[in-house]
């Protein structure tokens, strides 16, 4: 197997085996897995955890519009842009998280158009969308910029993407992940740096992540205008030991600055 199947190998092999835990660790596991109530607690508790998500990917501004969502993962994004009204299609190379996204949106009467595709060979002609989101799914692509211009390439010209990356200046990358996890507790000496970048992430036994910082969205929207980013997520736990600041305006200062999402927007020319 080559290097970039086993990657997505590794993807799909993660993703597929790790729902029940998943759900066990982000809502409790106290509702069954594909029933309504399970959706509604999903959704609350994504965007009661990420309240800036609706304001940004701005659900609400492509009713009636084509829109791609590449990653749909367990379907909450893809079930907000159905809910208002987007002409939409989602692709995701775990098989399972395009069923339970299927799922999702039939549970609330909605009808799923979801492939199971690759980010990097997607399977549309040139100019098929007016919009392309992916939150959370990119930073795990090895090749970005063959996902980058497959994105590009089916949007319509004046078509906009909206992207999710994990922000390398952060708190939560140096802070956090580099200096107290990696140097101060000796982790990169126990399990080594890659291990750490990519466990202090989303776990341990987290698949390989990239992240990137704002200078780079500028290459990594190659051919596309209007750039412009932000950043949001912070947690208490991005500053070990003492925590987040109790001053609002401080916190969403350094949330702006140092959050560990970063969200690029631009438009293809
Ligand atoms: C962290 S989840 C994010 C899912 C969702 N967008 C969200 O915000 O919750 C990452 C998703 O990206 C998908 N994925 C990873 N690499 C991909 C690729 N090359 N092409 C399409 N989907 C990919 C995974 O299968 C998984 O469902």
């Amino acid at each position: 197997m080559n290097s970039e199947k086993a990657d997505a190998r590794n993807v799909i092999d993660y993703y597929t085996s790790s729902d029940a835990e998943l759900a066990q660790r982000y809502i409790g596991g106290q509702f069954e897995l594909g029933t309504r109530p399970y959706y509604e607690a999903a959704l609350k508790h994504r965007y009661d955890l990420y309240p800036e998500i609706p304001r940004i990917a701005a659900f609400d501004q492509f009713s009636g519009k084509a829109v791609l969502e590449v990653g749909v993962g367990q379907g909450s994004d893809h079930f907000m842009f159905a809910r208002m009204g987007a002409k939409l299609t989602g692709v995701d190379l775990t098989e399972k998280h395009c069923q339970m996204t299927r799922q999702f949106l039939r549970t609330f009467d909605l009808e799923p158009h979801v492939i199971n595709a690759n980010a990097c060979e997607l399977p549309f002609p040139d100019a098929s969308f007016d919009h392309v989101y992916s939150c959370g799914v990119l930073l795990l692509v090895p090749d970005l910029p063959r996902a980058m211009a497959e994105i590009r390439r089916v949007l319509r010209p004046g078509g906009t993407a909206t992207i999710m990356l994990y922000n390398k200046k952060s708190l939560h990358y140096w802070l956090k992940t580099r200096l107290y996890y990696g140097w101060a507790l000796g982790e990169d000496a126990a399990i080594g740096r890659q291990a750490v970048d990519d466990w202090y992430t989303d776990g341990p036994g987290y698949i390989r992540v990239y992240h990137y910082g704002p200078h780079d969205l500028q290459w990594i929207f190659d051919g596309f205008r209007d750039i412009e980013y932000q950043t949001s997520c912070l947690s208490p736990e991005q500053i070990p030991i003492a925590g987040l600041p109790s001053n609002i305006r401080v916190k969403k200062w350094l949330e702006s600055r140092w959050g560990f999402f970063l969200w690029g927007k631009a438009t293809k020319p």
